[in-house]
């Protein structure tokens, strides 16, 4: 048992899929494993362990935000000596070469969040994925037929911005970032801080240059899609 997850010892797999929404994290229990066992409901943050093609998974959710996610990924890793963590989540398109719907690796992921710029001051840290899981993902995107755009991303601390700042993402798409979402920056320095490898795969939900976001219906097939990708990474 750690402070946020009420899980016995050995509950909790040494992989696990990591998804913001704690709902998600029950859908992908209820139609993707096989035997799964619900083992944390502390604040509703749902936590489930299966099967999938015969290997043992977690999935938790972990809520918005760097300091919500890195919460549940340091008990994980701390708590229940977890070896692969893989963000599964969604993310605002920056770049026109993104289109909705895509599927982005985050090889590296920059922030504006003081949980990682806080260890580095006057300096700036590189939060990258492992490299292993990043090639895996890439080989087993290609065999499932999933077209993968690999890059930066940027992880930030704020979803809605005040006028006076303008676009608030300007600079960023000035040096390639593809795309804005809530968390990986904070999961890729634990993985690099306290030894363990991760990698996060994003799907496109809503554009920032356009405006445009998918269905809802959309969202979910397409993070099932993306979900099997990243259960393909299982070993
Ligand atoms: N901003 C931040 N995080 C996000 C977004 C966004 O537009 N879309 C999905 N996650």
């Amino acid at each position: 048992m750690s402070i946020h997850i009420e899980a016995k010892q050995g509950e909790i797999a040494d992989f696990v899929l990591l998804p913001g929404d704690p709902l998600r994290a029950k859908h992908i229990a209820e139609t993707l494993l096989t035997d799964a066992v619900c083992y944390n409901n502390v604040r509703g943050m749902l936590g489930y362990t299966g099967l999938y093609n015969g290997k043992r998974v977690s999935v938790q959710g972990t809520g918005m935000g760097l300091p919500s996610h890195m919460i549940y990924a340091t008990e994980l890793i701390n708590d229940y000596k977890v070896k692969t963590l893989v963000r599964i989540g969604t993310c605002g398109g920056l770049l026109q070469e993104v289109k909705l719907r895509d599927i982005i690796l985050a090889i590296s992921s920059s922030t504006d969040s003081a949980a990682v710029t806080r260890y580095f001051p006057g300096m700036t840290f590189a939060p990258t994925a492992s490299f292993r899981l990043a090639q895996l993902a890439s080989a087993n995107a290609l065999k499932m037929n999933m077209p993968l755009k690999a890059g930066n991303i940027l992880s930030s601390d704020l979803f809605y911005h005040f006028p006076e700042e303008g676009d608030a993402y300007q600079l960023w798409r000035n040096y390639g970032t593809l795309a804005v979402e809530m968390e990986s920056a904070g999961l890729y320095l634990l993985a690099s801080r306290l030894g363990i490898e991760a990698l996060s795969l994003l799907t496109v939900s809503d554009h920032l240059l356009t405006g445009e976001h998918v269905t809802a219906e959309e969202r979910q097939f397409n993070f099932t899609n993306m979900t099997k990708l990243a259960l393909s990474l299982a070993e």
